[in-house]
C-alpha cells in the first residue's frame, strides 16, 4: 500500500481520498452525498476512545452514519465485535467493503436512513456508535428519538462523537437532563492533533 494514500490509526489502515481504489469507487458509484467523502476526525477520536474502552468480544454493535466505516472496522478487528455499519448513502457501502478488505475483517453494511430504525431493530444492538452525525438542525429530534428508543429497547451504551456543532449540544443537553448522559472531551495527537466531544449514554 502506498504510504501517501493510506494512514494507520490504532492498527487500522485508513484510505485517503487520493487513493486509486477510492477514486475507482467514485467513478463506479456517484459522488458521496451528505458529507461521506472521507474519514472525519470525530471517527479518529472515537476510535481512540474505543481502543481504551473496548466493548466485550462479540458485542452486537451498530454504527449509524458510518461513512467509510473506520470505527466499525476498528470494532470488528480490534474488539472482535459483531458490527453492522449503516449509512443512507450507498457510496458508503463500497467504502466500508474496501476498508474491511484492506484490514482483513468483516463488517456488515446496511443501506438505510437511521431516522427510520424502529425500537425492535435498535434493541438488537448492545452498543450503538456514531461519529459526526449531528450536523443538520433537522436531525436533532430524530437522533434524540433514536437514542430514546434504543434505551427503551435495552441497548446498553450509545457513543456519539462530534466536533461540537450546535445540533450536537441540543442533543447532548437533552441526553444529560433526561438519560443521565455524560459529555467527554478527548484530544488525540496522531495522526493529527484534534479535540472532539463524545456523548456517552449508559442504560442504567
Ligand atoms: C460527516 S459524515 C461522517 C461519516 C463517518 N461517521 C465519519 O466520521 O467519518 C456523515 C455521514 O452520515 C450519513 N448520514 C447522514 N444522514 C443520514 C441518515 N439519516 N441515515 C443514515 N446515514 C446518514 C452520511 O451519508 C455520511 O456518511
Amino acid at each position: 500500500m502506498r504510504k501517501e494514500h493510506v494512514y494507520y490509526h490504532h492498527g487500522i489502515n485508513i484510505l485517503r481520498s487520493s487513493d486509486p481504489r477510492v477514486r475507482r469507487v467514485r467513478r463506479q458509484q456517484h459522488e458521496p452525498r451528505a458529507h461521506g467523502n472521507k474519514v472525519w476526525r470525530s471517527s479518529l477520536v472515537l476510535m481512540d476512545y474505543l481502543s481504551d474502552n473496548p466493548p466485550r468480544p462479540k458485542t452486537q454493535t451498530l454504527e449509524v452514519g458510518c461513512g467509510w466505516g473506520a470505527v466499525s472496522v476498528l470494532l470488528a478487528k480490534q474488539c472482535q465485535a459483531s458490527v453492522t455499519a449503516l449509512d443512507i448513502d450507498s457510496f458508503a457501502g463500497a467504502m466500508v467493503a474496501l476498508h474491511g478488505q484492506i484490514n482483513h475483517c468483516k463488517v456488515n453494511f446496511l443501506h438505510r436512513d437511521f431516522t427510520t430504525l424502529d425500537q425492535p431493530t435498535l434493541g438488537n444492538f448492545q452498543l450503538i456508535v456514531g461519529a459526526d452525525i449531528c450536523f443538520w438542525d433537522h436531525l436533532v429530534d430524530p437522533i434524540i428519538q433514536m437514542i430514546s428508543s434504543a434505551l427503551s429497547a435495552g441497548s446498553q451504551r450509545l457513543l456519539i462523537a462530534d466536533p461540537g456543532r450546535p445540533p450536537f449540544w441540543l442533543i447532548a443537553d437533552h441526553c444529560v437532563e433526561n438519560f443521565g448522559a455524560e459529555i467527554l472531551s478527548r484530544t488525540i495527537y496522531t495522526p493529527c492533533k484534534t479535540q472532539k466531544y463524545i456523548l456517552r449514554i449508559d442504560n442504567s
